[in-house]
């Protein structure tokens, strides 16, 4: 996108008005900044937004070609450069009976395995696929990145609805994790997932021929209770996983958009297959509505807009995911590495030099636990914080409907005192009803400010359910996608990681005393040093 644009952004920012004197000027502010989706409400009244600069917003995602590039995402074109690999996560969870022409063969793959997979989901469910002591009790997935946060994240949110065995997530390489988890499982009925896009990944490996072991002291055959989930089968097989057991997909899934394929088996096994149906059914709802709302009615179009407006636009570096939903609490690490991985990047997808920052920084807790502890910088830091509140209209828990209450009231209440703050004025009038005058009742009122006018989202969906948390998850991956088509940037890649790996592989040997230290800067000599003391 032309540089001008973007310093016509910055422009229109500089003088962004008062949240709350939007509201007063305009009595259906609420109703002109917010939007639809089924049953689910996305309101950015309470941003800084004006009708103007919502119109140069989409006036700019529309130069920056988002919905002939969002065409060819959907088409199979190969839009990861980088990479030369069409993006097609969208296809895994296309379940359309009549599908249009194009891409039969992909569809008729990925229909294949989600068949196999819900085959094998049901078999373990219902214990036709037995370990060598019974029926499975406890399912462990190990992966890293998108290979486990996606079905992470999701199980955890979908408690409700989990009626199969335990499943565990075992991700990082430090043998804590591992360890952890299999403390008080019996190898016997347990069933362990190794799922790895590429199955090299160092630590997935590590974890998975350790767990191994662990299975191979108590059952003969520890292969026959494993299976894979990767896009290299021949290496699945290398591991001594049989072919049945192992569930392929294709380079056009990135990692973190990989929960609807295979990458998933975990959540199909813990909620089952007609669950897991409703999930893929939710994201599939959201890509109808991308691809046919116009730039201005479309939930994932304008999410987009606004993290431009604050991040390009207003200079605000961070963004905080919020969720009212405890079983969301995966969530913000989710979309760290689904935003940071997809957009933290420095150059265009021509090779130039980016023109503006890369995207923001995305952290979170869910409410109300991160009210007591970080909200205070939001309200009285001296940085700008944009927050992203996230709120079921309805919780599972009918006998605790009061808690919901609550949890609604609270999430409420924050974006409503980010936007209206209290003035010193106010502050003071508090102290002198408590008594106090002078310069006490001056001090102890300016401790007592809230800036107000900081900015702040609102998605509201009905329920936490298989279908909302399919909508809400297609929602931030094609939020990215606009996101990453305004900056020019190629989302699909991340040769952002390469190389810690390759320093990482190079330091064991020198760890282990196999090899000599001397190319390396004297902090890493010096910590080693400590290290093999
Ligand atoms: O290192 C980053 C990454 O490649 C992620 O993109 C990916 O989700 C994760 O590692 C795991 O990769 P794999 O599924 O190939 O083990």
């Amino acid at each position: 996108m032309e540089q001008a644009l973007w310093d016509e952004l910055k422009r229109v920012a500089a003088t962004r008005p008062v949240i709350a004197d939007l509201f007063s000027k305009d009595d259906r502010r609420a109703q002109t900044f917010s939007v639809s989706c089924d049953e689910m409400l996305f309101d950015f009244s309470k941003t800084q937004i004006t009708n103007d600069s919502l119109d140069f917003l989409i006036s700019m995602a529309d130069a920056a070609g988002v919905e002939s590039k969002r065409d060819a995402m959907f088409s199979g074109a190969r839009i990861n450069e980088t990479e030369d690999r069409a993006v097609l996560h969208t296809l895994l969870r296309d379940l359309a009976e009549d599908p249009p022409n194009g891409l039969q063969e992909e569809r008729q793959g990925v229909s294949q395995v989600r068949t196999q997979m819900a085959a094998f989901a049901t078999a373990v469910r219902d214990g036709e696929f037995a370990g060598q002591g019974g029926k499975i009790t406890d399912v462990i997935n190990i992966g890293i990145g998108g290979s486990d946060l996606g079905p992470a994240m999701a199980t955890l949110a979908l408690a409700p609805f989990h009626d199969g065995p335990r499943v565990h997530f075992v991700s990082n390489v430090d043998g804590a994790d591992l360890a952890d988890t299999l403390d008080g499982l019996n190898p016997a009925t347990t069933l362990v997932i190794v799922a790895s896009k590429t199955f090299t990944t160092i630590e997935t490996m590590t974890n998975a021929r350790s767990a191994y072991d662990w299975m191979k002291r108590v059952v003969d055959e520890p292969g026959v209770q494993f299976a894979a989930v990767s896009t290299a089968e021949e290496k699945t097989s290398d591991f001594g996983i049989d072919s049945t057991r192992v569930f392929g997909f294709e380079d056009w899934v990135g990692g973190r958009y990989s929960v609807w394929g295979p990458i998933g088996l975990s959540l199909m096994i813990a909620v089952g297959p007609d669950a897991f149906k409703e999930f893929l059914a939710g994201g599939a709802a959201m890509d109808r509505h991308f691809q046919a709302a116009s730039l201005a009615e479309n939930m994932p179009v304008l999410l987009a807009l606004v993290g431009i407006w604050h991040n390009q636009g207003c200079g605000h570096a961070t963004r905080a995911v919020l969720p009212y939903d405890n079983r969301l609490s995966r969530l913000p690490a989710y979309l760290q590495q689904l935003e940071m991985e997809s957009n933290g990047k420095s150059v265009a997808m021509d090779g130039s030099d980016l023109a503006v920052n890369s995207g923001p920084v995305v952290w979170g807790e869910p409410g109300t636990n991160g009210q007591h502890a970080f909200y205070q910088l939001i309200h009285q830091g001296t940085r700008v914080i944009p927050c992203e509140f996230m709120v079921a209209k309805e919780g599972h828990e009918e006998d605790l409907a009061h808690h919901h209450a609550l949890l609604v009231a609270n999430c409420l209440a924050q974006s409503e005192a980010l936007m209206v703050g209290r003035s010193l004025e106010e502050a003071a009038e508090i102290m002198a009803s408590k008594g106090l005058t002078g310069a006490e009742l001056d001090r102890e009122a300016r401790h007592r400010v809230f800036p107000g006018n900081r900015p702040s989202t609102t998605l509201v969906y009905p329920k936490l359910t298989p279908f909302v948390l399919g909508q809400i998850i297609a929602l931030y991956e094609h939020r990215v996608f606009v996101e990453g088509v305004m900056l020019g940037i190629n989302s699909f890649d991340q040769w952002g990681v390469e190389l810690g790996k390759e320093l990482a592989n190079a330091l064991t040997p020198i760890l282990e005393g196999k090899e000599s230290d001397a190319a390396k800067d004297g902090s890493t000599r010096m910590l080693l040093a400590y290290l093999r003391r």
